[in-house]
């Protein structure tokens, strides 16, 4: 049984459909690469997988359980957690507040007393480099620290399902290469993670599987190799090169039609 369900799921902003009636399966342990040009749907999908966005049409089983219906804070505590594309802290608080935010009010399978959150919280901010900021503010960390923070707070939760909404974005290549190395370690400690990401290289070398979106639709799926071979995926994010090589051509043969 897939760990994640999707059927025939839409979502409707008055006449656009920003997500058109997309069906995937998400197996235990596996990391799903999430692509498409701008716009494609990919957050508003993830904001419908995690609750945020009631869907216009559809289905989601998680565990074979029908999640469509609930809120974020029921899915949750389910075992899914997503970061956010826009990191979303709270700049009031500590890095370990936040932490411990999540650590108390995520799953119900963590421990709900302040100690038991605070080690907890301690323990995700060491996994992810981030021990030594614990007592800063979080509005004082940096691009990829903000990255490292939405990690920690997802995984403080001690999610099973994961949805990562571009957490490489503004990172630099080395940072890049500790954050693929972290989401790996992340799901050989047993998550499955669905791994939203636009550079091309980083998504092909993490995922098992890639699913392509483009306007809404899913567009292709498949293995690594064979969506960097997919004509339609080259399109989607080319345009129609083919066309305007041809019309090109014209121009320096002197034709005009
Ligand atoms: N709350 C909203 N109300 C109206 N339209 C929306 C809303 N959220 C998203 N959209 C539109 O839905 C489409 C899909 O947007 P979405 O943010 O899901 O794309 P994306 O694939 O995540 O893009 P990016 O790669 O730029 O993050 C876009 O046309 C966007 O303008
Ligand atoms: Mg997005």
């Amino acid at each position: 049984m897939a760990l994640l369900e999707v059927r025939n799921l839409s979502k409707r902003f008055g006449g656009l459909a920003a997500v058109n009636d997309v069906s995937l399966d998400v197996g235990q342990g596996e990391i799903l690469g999430l692509i498409g040009p701008n716009g494609a749907g990919k957050t508003t999908f993830v904001n419908l997988l995690t609750g945020a966005l009631p869907s216009t049409s559809g289905t989601m089983l998680y565990e074979g359980r029908d999640v469509t219906r609930l809120g974020p804070h029921q899915r949750c505590r389910l075992g899914m957690a997503r970061t956010f594309q826009v990191p979303q802290p709270f700049g009031g608080m500590t890095v370990l507040e936040n932490v411990m935010t999540a650590a108390l009010f995520g799953s119900s399978r963590t421990g709900r007393t302040r100690n038991s959150a605070e080690a907890r919280a301690r323990a995700v901010l060491d996994d992810v480099g981030l021990g030594e900021a614990a007592d800063d503010r979080a509005v004082s960390l940096t691009t990829a620290g903000l990255k490292r923070l939405e990690l920690a707070r997802c995984l403080a939760t001690e999610p099973s399902l994961i949805f990562l909404d571009e957490p490489l974005g503004g990172l630099n290549q080395t940072e890049v290469t500790e954050a693929l190395d972290l989401i790996r370690s992340v799901r050989s400690a047993g998550a499955t993670i669905i791994f939203i990401e636009h550079i091309m290289k980083a998504v092909m070398a993490v995922s098992d599987r890639v699913v392509v979106l483009a306007n809404g639709a899913k567009l292709a799926e498949g293995t690594p190799s064979d969506i960097v071979a997919d004509e339609q995926v080259q399109l989607a994010y080319l345009g129609d090169v083919s066309g305007a090589v041809d019309r090109y051509a014209r121009l320096r043969e002197g034709r005009t039609a």
